[in-house]
């Protein structure tokens, strides 16, 4: 029934029924790459958390596997919650926030293992964090574990007295956890709760901490740049921003391949906000893999390389007005010139008049992703304000069916939303005159999913 729908997404992670939100667990093991995701499978509707689980070999063909956690205990009752995965020995280890709202602490931490990257099994010794730390509070949740000097670090959300935070813990052996302390917490403007943060180096000197606040004014998905301290694990930023400036992105997560590249994938909707595939069976999908790096103290995030082996055909390779579209998989690139006063982009309508407008708007400085012209799904403007110094911008989206995901001047900013069309038969229309256009292309690209 999902494949049936209007909706479904055709190369984007998305569950094969039921509901998906925080991608978890991303690792690369034994030469493939694995997503897993919050998962309720019986239903379209958020649900006791499971771990839904895909597999691919190139990032962009992915294979669903069996559900790789469900709640079996008194502790996890309610779920299980966001986590990571490591790789250690041949095993991999999946760490998870079991949740219970009716226990007395509501959130604790667990660990279950694999040899096969298939089946798992919960350790004997679950939950290995059972009480919350000093300076949080029950909530306590989404850990992110990784290895740094030959000793396992474990980043976790947490919150006390309305400050959100990001605390540390250690272990040698993934079982046994002690309490570092504090990496870093709000400065009582960004958000009262962190969800999923994460922390990764990305050079020698240069890590980044991401993290999802809530009830942070004009913000949903934030990264720090700045350095670590070994010792005490305090985390300095010297720089912070939003990761993502669409509606429908929350709760990403990172890895590292065998490329050593940093890659990250997230929720390809937000909390709240209305889902109309909902009404098919499913619910919820992840972004396409982007590639990060830090420029002048600002995260960069690209479309992974693999995505070029998505296109097939080239539809068009210089201005046209207005382009047919058989299937809404496209990928779009354009180098707009800045030297006239306009909007710049494309939109895409349906025969039924409503319609979605994509670009630049030069006059108000800001990218934007105009929803208020669709019947259904949200209605919104979103907008992001952004300057050049250039007299041109390049704009590339990965339009997906019912989502889009637009790149500005190679990832310096990027907006992803989703929509969904009621009238069938979409136009892609250029915005701009011929003059405007430096350069487009729109690809056709293959529905892997
Ligand atoms: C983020 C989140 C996490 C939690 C999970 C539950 O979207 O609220 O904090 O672990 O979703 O599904």
């Amino acid at each position: 029934k999902v494949k049936q729908s209007k909706f479904w997404l055709g190369y984007h992670i998305a569950p094969p029924a039921g509901w998906l939100n925080d991608p978890n667990g991303l690792v690369f093991y034994k030469g493939e790459y694995h997503a897993f995701y919050q998962h309720y499978p019986y239903a379209s509707q958020w649900g006791p958390m499971h771990w839904g689980h895909a597999k691919s070999k190139d990032l962009i063909h992915w294979e669903h596997l069996p559900v790789a956690l469900a709640p079996e205990y008194d502790y996890e009752a309610g779920g299980c919650f966001s986590g990571s995965a490591v790789v250690s020995g041949d095993g991999m280890y999946l760490t998870y926030t079991g949740h219970n709202e009716q226990r007395d602490p509501k959130e604790v931490q667990c660990v279950a293992k694999s040899t096969d990257g298939i089946h798992f099994e919960k350790l004997a010794e679950n939950p290995v964090i059972s009480v919350p730390p000093a300076h949080g509070s029950p909530d306590f949740r989404d850990p992110k574990v990784w290895m740094q000097n030959d000793i396992w670090n474990m980043v976790v959300g947490s919150s006390k007295d309305g400050i959100g935070k990001a605390v540390l813990y250690r272990s040698k052996d993934l079982k046994d956890w002690e309490y570092t302390g504090v990496m870093v917490e709000s400065d009582g403007t960004q958000g009262d709760m962190w969800e999923c943060p994460d922390f990764f180096s990305l050079s020698e000197d240069v890590d980044v901490l991401i993290f999802s606040p809530m009830n942070m004014e004009g913000s949903k998905t934030r990264y720090m740049i700045g350095k670590m301290d070994q010792e005490t694990g305090k985390f300095e930023a010297k720089n912070s921003g939003e990761i993502d400036y669409g509606i429908d992105f929350y709760a990403p997560q990172t890895f590292q391949d065998d490329q050593n590249r940093r890659i990250l994938i997230s929720w390809m909707n937000m909390w709240k906000k209305d889902m109309p595939e909902q009404t098919d069976g499913w619910a919820g999908a992840l972004t396409i893999p982007r590639e990060l790096s830090v420029e002048n103290e600002k995260l960069i995030m690209k479309p992974v390389e693999e995505m070029k082996n998505l296109r097939t055909n080239q539809l068009v390779s210089t201005y046209e007005k207005e382009i047919k579209v058989a299937d809404l998989c496209l990928e779009v690139e354009m180098v707009v010139s800045l030297d006239n006063s306009n909007k710049l982009g494309f939109t895409l309508s349906s025969e039924i008049g409503e319609s979605i407008i994509v670009g630049y708007d030069t006059i108000e400085k800001q990218i934007i992703t105009d929803r208020r012209g669709m019947l259904q799904g949200e209605q919104d403007l979103c907008q992001a304000h952004y300057q050049t110094e250039n007299n041109e911008i390049t704009l590339k989206a990965y339009i997906d069916r019912s989502s889009i995901e637009l790149f500005v001047d190679g990832g310096k900013l990027v907006m992803t939303n989703r929509f969904y069309f009621k009238g069938d038969n979409i136009t892609l229309s250029i915005e701009g005159e011929k003059s405007d256009i430096q350069e487009v292309s729109v690809w056709e690209l293959k529905a892997t999913m």
